[in-house]
């Protein structure tokens, strides 16, 4: 059924009866009203519906569709509704079914018939297009800003961190050391892509399909100029069935969601891990940690692992909006309105994550001596020794592979680490070895030999913090 619910003429729908009911003449099975009604949700979208009402009734006006007297009275009974909303007296009733129809019978209500001239060349089609492209376009630059505090946290932690040592890993075995800080900007790599796919989304979704009608157009002479540009859009949209029938802006802002979720839950999962007694690498304060009901000296990172759960949230509900779109004929097909559960529950989960995700960060305090302690256990300077050999000895790396790996084998028969091997121990795997092997086997030599670009020496880390702090100013 397509929306017929616009009327030239100003009558307005008798009482009881919905506003799309002049060819109905019996009413909605109760059932059928509650599988139909979405103001429940949709009321999430008043403030875009009222502003893009506010920009058609003033191009209405301007194309001489609309008198003035007419759209000053429907620019004031919106700024009304506006005022209701805002001190929580709008009644929302779902009687009216949606945001939409809410709003048009409460400005019947206030401005009487004029009201009704509100809906010419506009459709609920069009309508609910546009204020779902708002709303997820809003929800993208929201995002964004909240990337950027958890980036700036990130920079931060890590600029105070910046030669503490750690163990690397790979597999969660001790690999090589590297920096906390290093690791830190890891992440801001991460959501620094983030942000870029939120931004990227929003270049994309920034056309405006208002003025599309129903579907096919309208035959008033509109300037979609016009309102394309009051709301802030870069242009109007240029297909008007593409316009009212696709939500690949929401998919596409959810999918950056997930992704940005994932993130999330692999640094949350490292907090987790990072705050076991095992590791016993970052403390978090009372702030951002529970107590247990029944073991008293248990803090548990509560916030983190919810943080890391959240993560499925977001991704069920790209899988949620795809499932709905996939398959619908052209073009506006009931099934849409579910668009928009999936879509603000995904960017209240993401919301929540990132803000819990920058306090925690920010409270994070590192325990720089288990952390440097760990740095150098399980032979994580086994490459730098390989690599000297190559250095200082000529061998291809392939053999100072397999004398390395002899060396770490007789360390761990005497139960010592790579540097508390003595010269002749190692003088029996190459007798060419020199005292001075000694000053690459310490976690702080490792780390600061690897001043490769975008390697974790500490000189090399400063100058991403410094790069991205410019970024982020
Ligand atoms: N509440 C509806 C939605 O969210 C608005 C569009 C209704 N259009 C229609 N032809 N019934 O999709």
């Amino acid at each position: 059924m397509t929306d017929d619910s616009s009327d030239a003429s100003g009558r307005t729908a008798p009482a009881g009866q919905a506003m799309w009911g002049g060819r109905f003449s019996g009413k909605p099975a109760e059932l059928m009203q509650a599988i139909n009604v979405s103001i429940g949700f949709d009321k999430r979208l008043a403030a875009q519906d009222l502003a893009g009402s506010r920009a058609h009734a003033a191009m209405l006006r301007t194309a001489g569709v609309l008198s003035a007297e007419d759209e000053t009275a429907i620019q004031q009974g919106l700024a009304t509704i506006e005022g209701e909303i805002a001190a929580g007296t709008f009644p929302f009733r779902e009687e009216y079914e949606d945001i939409h129809m809410n709003v048009e019978a409460r400005l019947r209500e206030l401005i009487g018939p004029a009201a009704g001239r509100l809906h010419t060349a506009r459709s609920r089609n069009d309508q609910v297009a546009l204020d779902f492209r708002m709303w997820v376009r809003d929800a993208c630059d929201r995002t964004v800003a909240q990337l950027r505090a958890l980036q700036k946290a990130l920079v931060a932690k890590a600029e105070a961190h910046a030669d503490a040592v750690m163990p690397g890993f790979t597999h969660l075995q001790p690999a090589q050391p590297v920096t906390f800080g290093h690791h830190l900007m890891a992440y801001v790599e991460m959501f620094g892509r983030d942000a870029a796919r939120f931004a990227d989304a929003r270049t994309r979704m920034n056309e405006c399909p208002l003025g599309a009608a129903a579907l096919a157009g309208s035959p008033f002479p509109i300037d979609r100029e016009m309102t394309a540009q009051a709301l802030g859009f870069d242009r109007p949209t240029a297909n008007s069935l593409d316009s009212v029938a696709d939500r690949d802006f929401a998919l596409e802002a959810l999918a950056a969601g997930g992704i940005c979720a994932i993130h999330l839950s692999r640094l949350a999962e490292e907090i987790v891990i990072w705050m076991t007694p095992q590791f016993g690498f970052v403390k978090l304060s009372d702030a951002f940690t529970t107590g247990s009901s029944i073991m008293p000296q248990k803090k548990n990172p509560d916030a983190a692992e919810l943080v890391r759960a959240k993560a499925g949230r977001l991704l069920a509900s790209f899988q949620q909006l795809a499932v709905v779109m996939k398959g619908l004929p052209l073009t506006y097909s009931k099934d849409m309105q579910e668009d928009k559960v999936p879509t603000f529950e995904a960017f209240d989960a993401l919301e929540l994550s990132l803000l819990a995700m920058a306090g925690m960060v920010a409270d994070l305090q590192p325990n720089i001596e288990n952390m440097t302690q760990a740095a150098g256990s399980g032979f994580s300077t086994a490459t730098d020794l390989a690599d000297w050999l190559v250095r200082e000895l000529n061998l291809p790396f392939r053999d100072a592979h397999h004398v390395t790996g002899a060396a770490v084998k007789r360390a761990e028969e005497l139960g010592c680490s790579l540097s508390d091997l003595v010269l002749p121990e190692l003088q029996k795997l190459d007798e060419r070895i020199t005292a001075s092997v000694y000053e690459v086997l310490t976690p702080e030599a490792s780390v600061a030999s690897r001043r490769s670009y975008g390697g974790t020496s500490p000189d090399q880390v400063r100058a991403q913090i410094k790069r991205w702090k410019e970024i982020l100013a």
